[in-house]
């Protein structure tokens, strides 16, 4: 039996901007996404811990999940993308999630890479970390439009990452950070429909290019405040980012009010992905403040630390 583990995805910085060419700060964390593959008779894929609802017809006593529509779209990609590239295989793979999905921590890059690793792995391949990142990249295009190489190249590659689409280039931060909260929201769209509202909008207001130049800029701002393990400015820019995603339409009032409720708490929070809900990371002043909080405003949140490794064989 293979086991891989595929690590969640923080965006600190630039996401949305990235897909103009802007750079990106995204870093691996200690939860994320556990795939198993045992060869078998035939192709199975089994979910834990991946939400989807179940509607049941007590007369015909029978059972039908749904809302996993989406889920099942980047499995099906990534598994015709493996099958191209390695043979058919008939396996069992087991997918187990310690993150809710399509939330903005790169649970679909995860599911991705680390089921393109864990296939190769029973295919009897060894496979670069470079070649999952485009591979998984292929997969996000395909599912979801249009998608920057930020999420799936930094689960394979792993760290705290400076990423460049156009060209494409990563550059590892070294660095050492405390840990990060992550509070979930309900998500009102999908990513790809975010991305492409966000690129109608530029389409339209071309003013709004300029708020694109303005996150490019803090990224650089950013990059050197992390070298210098400054959480006050790390904390201020994650503001100022979140503000200028704010401009771009995707942060909606329970972000807002939800960094208002933790500001005294924090040095600094933004969503993290392509917003409208989804994940919004805090870095935290006092974490007994910031649980003491979150849970009385009844969020599901998660303390996390980042992590040095991208996917891997366990
Ligand atoms: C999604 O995790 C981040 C976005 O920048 C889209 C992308 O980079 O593909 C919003």
């Amino acid at each position: 039996m293979v086991k891989v583990f595929a690590p969640g995805v923080i965006k600190l910085f630039g996401e949305h901007a990235v897909v103009y060419g802007k750079p990106a700060i995204a870093a691996t964390i200690n939860r994320g996404i556990y795939v198993e593959c045992e060869r078998g008779d035939k192709l199975v894929v089994e979910t834990v811990g991946v939400s989807t609802s179940l509607r049941y017809f007590p007369e015909e006593r029978r059972t039908e999940a749904f809302g996993s529509e989406r889920f099942f779209a980047y499995v099906d990609a990534t598994l015709r993308i493996a099958e191209e590239r390695w043979g058919a295989l008939r396996a069992r793979f087991v997918i187990r999630s310690d993150l809710p999905p399509s939330a903005g921590a790169a649970t679909s890059a995860a599911v991705s890479v680390g089921l393109l690793k864990a296939y190769s792995h029973c295919a009897g391949v060894e496979m670069g970390r470079d070649e999952l990142a485009r591979l998984g990249h292929r997969v996000e295009l395909e599912v979801q439009g249009i998608a920057s190489p930020m999420d799936t190249a930094a689960v394979s590659l792993g760290g705290l990452l400076k990423i460049w689409t156009n060209p494409f280039r990563v550059e590892k931060i070294e660095t050492s950070l405390p840990p990060f909260y992550i509070a979930v929201l309900p998500r009102r769209g999908t990513t790809g429909e975010i991305v492409a509202e966000v690129k109608a909008l530029l389409g339209r207001r071309r003013s709004a290019m300029g708020v694109i130049e303005a996150i490019g800029a803090l990224v650089e701002e950013a990059h050197v405040c992390l070298v210098k393990g400054d959480l006050e400015c790390l904390g201020e820019l994650m503001y100022v980012n979140n503000w200028l995603l704010g401009a771009l339409g995707v942060v909606d009032g329970r972000v807002v009010n939800l960094l208002e409720m933790v500001k005294p708490f924090i040095y600094g929070g933004k969503i993290s992905g392509a917003g409208r809900g989804g994940v919004v990371v805090l870095l935290p002043r006092d974490e007994g403040l910031v649980e003491r909080v979150l849970s009385a405003l009844g969020h599901v949140y998660y303390r996390v630390s980042l992590t040095q490794s991208g996917v891997s064989v366990l």
